[in-house]
């Protein structure tokens, strides 16, 4: 894809360096560049949004969101391991929009008001393959539900396929949501909760 080819992606200012300590670290999760524009371009359609990322790894992801968001918008992202979103903190954590929460997604989840985010990119199992409930249930109407890694990848273990086929199917019938599967990036689903 030519339009692809062409390195016209401007970078969010902070990820070279993010991408740099996370090779050092050896961190493997890291969202691609196409998901990180996609989730950029989805962000900057919520002015004054509440965004929402599961799973902030070290600030891959969080670095594309926060550069589509407007001044008004924020940004929560979570994570268990504070090792790898310590590289977040300090590349992002400037940024008056982001809150670092370190802790257990689907706990997080289950405390938040309902339909209470505009925008919520799942990208850690909570949320996704355990807790999808919860994390629907926090997206307002009008709002995004987004996650990544749905195409077959080499390193999955044997059972997960079956896991995404029915987190795919999930999504599919949901009837408080559009759902679209893109064949983007690592495989993307964009769902919105429908009014
Ligand atoms: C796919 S990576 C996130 C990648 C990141 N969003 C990015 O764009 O680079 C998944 C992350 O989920 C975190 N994680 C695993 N279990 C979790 C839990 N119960 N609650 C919150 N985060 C969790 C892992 O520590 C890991 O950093």
């Amino acid at each position: 894809l030519k339009l692809l080819e062409s390195k016209a992606i401007r970078q969010p200012p902070k990820l070279a360096w993010i991408l740099e300590k996370t090779r050092e670290l050896g961190f493997h999760l890291a969202s691609e560049e196409l998901t990180g524009v996609l989730l950029r371009t989805l962000a900057a359609s919520k002015p004054g949004g509440l965004l929402l990322e599961l799973g902030t790894g070290t600030g891959v992801a969080t670095s594309w969101i926060l550069d589509g968001m407007d001044s008004e918008a924020v940004l929560t992202s979570i994570d268990t391991d504070a090792k790898v979103q310590e590289v977040a903190r300090q590349a992002l954590s400037a940024d008056r929009r982001l809150t670092l929460v370190t802790g257990d997604a689907l706990y997080f989840l289950k405390h938040q008001p309902a339909e209470s985010y505009d925008f919520v990119f799942a990208d850690a199992m909570p949320g996704k393959y355990e807790g999808l409930a919860e994390a629907l249930a926090v997206v307002k109407p009008g709002g995004f539900y987004i996650i990544d890694d749905m195409l077959p990848q080499v390193h999955w273990p044997k059972d997960h396929a079956s896991s995404v086929d029915a987190l795919l199917a999930d999504m599919a019938r949901h009837p408080g949501f559009e759902t679209t599967p893109l064949a983007w990036a690592s495989g993307i689903v964009v769902a919105v909760r429908k009014h």
